[in-house]
């Protein structure tokens, strides 16, 4: 008899790899100058600092011990002071909630908020983690565009007076990923308010705020309603490896992912939520720290969008890159960028189809690319060597 191969959880049925990690694998060629990654650049990331910190954390053998499932009590009160400041009102250190990257606070959060069949809104194009975490929910997942100010607040009240009841809208309020636009304050408010109007939650993802060159990114949408659930990081300011995220939410959100998480993993690393609670109290070396990726990055940035627009003029329309990791650029003839990308890759450049991010479809002559990992020649020669892949 053959053995009967046992059948895996429906909630897989549909479900697919990021299209950007199976695309990272073909990309990572030591010849090409590959934009396609969303890494923060290693060189920045303070080494030596993370390990001295990890050496006194190490002196203390309660640091190799189990912590609480809402993270260690120092570094919630380190960030229950920072995001008090961020958000301009008093957070108490309960709705401060320690998690695995932000990633694992909006998994969990797609279990504690969404029912199967709940609809999420969020933008189109969108953060492909975010889009995995909500199909993974069995959620119904719809878009909203993107334009310069950020969401498209008429379109989802337009949605919302067809009856549509959302249970969560996501945002990446600041330096989106992928579309690299900041939403405005005035949307920022208007969110807010329909999220009281209509009694649905807002999932703030802000892992790129402080990345910000020319001005501090405003004020989050947190700031305007307690309907509003923050999530940030230490990935993109110090380093992806300390796996710290965290998220300010109602006592209720939180006791719900205590929990999940209790389930998941029963807590996070005592070790480097102590390391990283060393480095985000430091506030003198954490400004100047930050100052310098931020400078960094910003001439990065300049550089890029310098080049494009030099390169192509009017065959692309680029985003400005304030602030983040990332551009978004759409070709205005029509290139159709997942059909150029095998031989972008052939003249040793690599980026994002546009395509990967969109939510239904479309985004088919726009591509995302990411500045950080390389200085302004090698991102003017990648430029280059785009224009010559679109010439052939
Ligand atoms: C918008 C957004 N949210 C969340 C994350 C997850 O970051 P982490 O889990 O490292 O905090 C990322 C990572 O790229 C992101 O771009």
């Amino acid at each position: 008899m053959s053995p009967l191969t046992p059948p895996l959880a429906h909630r897989l049925d549909g479900l697919r790899s990021s299209a950007i990690r199976d695309l990272l694998k073909l990309t990572a060629r030591a010849d090409v100058i590959g934009l396609a990654g969303g890494l923060p650049d290693a060189e920045l990331m303070p080494r030596d600092r993370i390990a001295l910190a990890a050496e006194s954390a190490l002196a203390d053998r309660a640091r190799l011990q189990y912590t609480e499932s809402a993270g260690w009590g120092p570094l919630r009160e380190v960030l229950a002071a920072r995001e008090t400041a961020r958000i301009g009102r008093p957070v108490p250190v309960e709705e401060v909630f320690v998690t695995h990257g932000s990633q694992q606070a909006l998994s969990l959060l797609g279990e504690v908020l969404l029912d199967p069949g709940a609809l999420v809104v969020v933008e189109d194009p969108a953060y492909v983690g975010a889009l995995q975490v909500f199909r993974a929910a069995g959620a119904r997942v719809v878009g909203i565009p993107l334009d310069a100010q950020g969401m498209r607040i008429d379109a989802l009240t337009e949605l919302l007076e067809r009856g549509e009841r959302p249970a969560v809208v996501h945002t990446v309020s600041n330096f989106h990923n992928p579309g690299g636009v900041t939403m405005s304050p005035t949307r920022r408010r208007e969110l807010a308010t329909l999220a009281e109007r209509h009694g649905f939650w807002v999932i703030e993802d802000d892992p790129y705020g402080e990345l910000w060159f020319d001005e501090p990114s405003p004020a989050p949408v947190a700031s305007y309603s307690p309907n509003v659930i923050r999530l940030s990081s230490a990935s993109k300011i110090l380093a992806p490896t300390l796996r710290t995220g965290w998220m300010v939410a109602p006592d209720a959100v939180c006791r719900g992912v205590e929990l999940l998480k209790q389930g998941a993993d029963l807590c996070g690393s005592a070790l480097t939520q102590q390391i990283t609670t060393e480095l985000l109290a430091d506030e003198a070396w954490l400004s100047g720290h930050v100052d310098k990726v931020r400078r960094c990055y910003g001439e990065r940035a300049e550089a890029l969008v310098g080049a494009l627009r030099d390169r192509f003029g009017e065959r692309i329309v680029s985003t400005d890159a304030t602030g983040g990791m990332f551009v978004w650029a759409d070709f205005t003839d029509g290139v159709d960028t997942a059909a150029l990308l095998s031989r972008a890759v052939d003249r040793g450049v690599a980026y994002v189809p546009g395509s990967a991010f969109a939510v239904t479809a479309g985004y088919r002559s726009s591509m995302r690319l990411c500045f950080t990992t390389f200085d302004a020649p090698t991102l003017r020669a990648a430029v280059e060597r785009l224009a010559l892949a679109v010439d052939e």
